[in-house]
């Protein structure tokens, strides 16, 4: 065992959607052998987690276990109990910065929570304005919202105030609480696209690379346009209306039928993609049997209903299901999934 091992202690802050915290810390413990303590700062979605592992330890076995629960992490460097007074906690702040002062030209990107109870009558605007006027004041440090150099995370939950400093990617996400926005567009056809474009970047893809997708459950069409939108070919299949915008695509082909009821040719997609609201069993059946038209090395992306919550035996079956054909790369549950999951497969 190493030296951080024995001797590294780090606590955190773990975010997941509403309702899945659990999952999120289970995915954790499996991932120490060290015991892990946890705490909870809002139930069901938040909560303090202590490791008796180094930071860097810590950030380079969650990274690599790349959790599907766990939305977003950071560290806690200090905590202290939240008073009312704006001026006092900056001041707190001013300290613990100066243990590790920010550089000159420093981009950092001041992330501010606060849970519903328990957090007196902070402002988060006022507070974040507050502190990146101290750092552009004292260290000449540049505030930003994206691309930052480090993220400096504060939290008040349960009456106590948690700082931590942090590079982007050791928090999984560089959003706030992972909480990833799009603009809505005018004339968008459905929420449902941002789970796409949410699993576009998660999974680090980019569609504008595929040729040709097939989208099962397709109506109303959001992420039908969203395909559209990066060139590609699309046929979408769904009994329901296709938003009428969409049919002027010349690029579009509309099977209203049910998915179990269309015929392609073998490989003519390199993309599949299915979010069809509906048993994980039935939905893996019904992919299954249209696996033969997407080529060898094609990505599918499909969402899974989590049914009663036992998330973790749903993907083993999906996932069982589908093999040996599709190949699992990552299960991540998205900021925009509600009571469901996103899983990305290679076929094989
Ligand atoms: C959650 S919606 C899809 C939303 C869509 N991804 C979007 O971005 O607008 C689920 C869709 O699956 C369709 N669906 C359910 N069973 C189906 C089946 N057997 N074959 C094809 N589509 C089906 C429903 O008609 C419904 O329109």
């Amino acid at each position: 065992m190493d030296q951080g091992a024995v001797m590294g202690i780090s606590v955190w802050i773990g975010t997941s959607n509403r309702g899945f915290a659990q999952q999120a810390q289970e995915e954790i413990r499996r991932l120490f052998e060290a015991p892990v303590r946890f705490e909870w700062l809002a139930a069901g979605e938040l909560f303090k987690f202590t490791v008796e592992e180094s930071r860097e330890r810590v950030v380079e076995r969650i990274l690599a276990g790349a959790p599907a629960f766990l939305r977003h992490m950071q560290p806690v460097e200090a905590e202290a109990d939240l008073g009312e007074d704006l001026q006092a906690t900056v001041a707190w702040l001013q300290r613990q910065l100066k243990e590790r002062p920010p550089g000159a030209g420093q981009r950092i990107a001041v992330q501010v929570r606060k849970t519903e109870e328990g957090a007196s009558g902070l402002s988060v605007p006022e507070l974040k304005h507050a502190v990146d006027e101290l750092l552009e004041q004292e260290w000449q440090a540049v505030p930003v919202a994206r691309e930052a150099d480090e993220v400096l995370s504060l939290l008040a939950a349960g009456g106590r105030l948690y700082f931590g400093r942090s590079a982007p990617h050791e928090n999984i996400s560089d959003w706030p609480g992972g909480a990833i926005r799009f603009r809505r567009e005018e004339g968008q056809i459905s929420r449902a696209k941002f789970k796409l474009l949410e699993a576009e970047q998660a999974f680090g893809l980019d569609f504008a690379q595929y040729r040709s997708a097939l989208d099962i459950g397709a109506a109303p069409g959001g992420w039908t346009s969203l395909l559209l939108e990066r060139g590609l070919q699309v046929t979408a299949v769904d009994p329901a209306k296709l938003d009428a915008t969409l049919l002027r695509s010349p690029r579009l082909r509309y099977l209203q039928k049910n998915a179990d009821d269309v015929a392609f040719a073998a490989g003519e997609f390199d993309l599949l993609v299915c979010d069809m609201s509906w048993s994980h069993r039935q939905m893996a059946k019904l992919v299954k049997g249209l696996l033969y038209a997407l080529q060898p090395g094609g990505t599918a992306v499909i969402t899974v209903k989590l049914m009663h919550k036992k998330a973790f035996q749903t993907i083993r079956e999906v996932t069982q299901d589908l093999a040996p054909e599709l190949s699992l790369q990552q299960a991540k549950q998205l900021f925009h999934n509600r009571e469901e999951l996103t899983l990305f497969f290679l076929k094989l």
